[in-house]
């Protein structure tokens, strides 16, 4: 590298990879405030650099991508990267890398937790203690249900689906069905997963998991006809990202028990409003989209995305990239 790049860092990211930028002497400039950029902030901080460190809370639109179109690389903090306008970066020429299997096994953990949490109420137990409802033991009150056997149904069955069947499997032999645009032969093979109609993964899920990307297809693709076919015991898990479940007709499906329960990892908005009558279901656990929440995965995370901006200024190449055809 004859002159250094500089890369504009939209969040404290884990030092892991920040110190591996720093050894390769990129010219580093950070937003210190605790806060994801406005648009306005992003665009104009961006004006001078020529990489950008950025993730999910940050909007890589059209609007944005027009005023920085002279960006070299977009390195995402992440695995998902609905919040880039990837078809206009792909026009502009701009490589856009991303973080994926660094934090399958912690999201995996966390679909795992809230597939437990609902089926056996803790978040709602948790709360009658604080609010010194704890009472007596009571035979016959708020009972959850076992897991054991039971069905659990992914849609999107790639790499953090996979952990997710994994773990159902080994723990409580629960068969898997999962509904993907390509079948994945693999899990067939290693979990006795069985690839089925969407409708058929609706109506047969006892646990029905999302772990697919959001995108235009996938949008909102658990609505109030999506609801009515599950089960009326069936739980309802969304780790992936909020807009894939229509939260209004998730309330009402379980206003009216059309399905039994929910955990969300994942909501629309984040964050969630603290009124949300989700809040105070009894059969719903919801958690502020910490998926990816540990301290291996972020530092992993960290490392793949300064990664993909050394390997590229390096070597020309984007180890993880969401549009290779930029590069070809
Ligand atoms: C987290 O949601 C991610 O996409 O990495």
């Amino acid at each position: 590298m004859i002159d250094h790049p500089k890369i504009l860092i939209t969040r404290k990211y884990p030092a892991a990879g920040i110190n591996l930028l720093e050894q390769e002497r990129f010219r580093l400039t950070f937003w210190d405030q605790d806060r994801p950029m406005t648009p306005e902030e992003l665009a104009a901080e961006a004006k001078d650099h020529q990489a950008l460190l950025c993730t999910l809370t940050d909007r890589i639109d059209k609007p944005f991508l027009d005023r920085c179109s002279h960006l070299e690389i977009i390195s995402q903090f992440a695995v998902g990267y609905d919040n880039i306008d990837i078809p206009e970066a792909t026009r502009k020429k701009i490589p856009v890398g991303f973080t994926p299997d660094a934090m399958s096994e912690a999201t995996a953990d966390i679909a795992f937790g809230l597939m437990i949490a609902a089926a056996r109420k803790f978040f709602f137990l948790h709360k009658t203690i604080l609010t010194g409802q704890w009472g007596h033991f009571n035979p016959t009150g708020h009972l959850g249900f076992e897991l054991k056997g039971k069905t659990l149904g992914i849609l999107g069955l790639g790499r953090i689906g996979i952990k997710m069947a994994q773990r159902c499997s080994a723990a409580y032999d629960m068969p898997v069905i999962y509904h993907n645009r390509n079948r994945n032969l693999a899990a067939e093979k290693q979990l006795g997963a069985r690839h089925v109609p969407l409708d058929q993964l609706l109506e047969q899920s006892d646990i029905l998991s999302v772990h697919c990307a959001l995108t235009p297809e996938t949008r909102h693709i658990f609505d109030a006809r999506a609801f009515r076919k599950m089960k009326p015991s069936a739980v309802f898990i969304n780790t992936a990202r909020g807009p894939i479940h229509h939260e209004p007709d998730l309330i009402e499906a379980l206003n009216q028990k059309q399905i039994w329960g929910a955990g969300l990892d994942v909501t629309d908005p984040e964050p969630m409003a603290k009124d949300n009558p989700l809040l105070s279901m009894e059969n719903v656990c919801v958690l502020p989209h910490v998926g990816s929440g540990t301290m291996e995965a972020r530092d992993q995370m960290s490392v793949l995305a300064a990664q993909n901006i050394i390997e590229f200024y390096n070597t020309g190449k984007v180890p993880h990239i969401v549009n290779p055809e930029v590069l070809a």
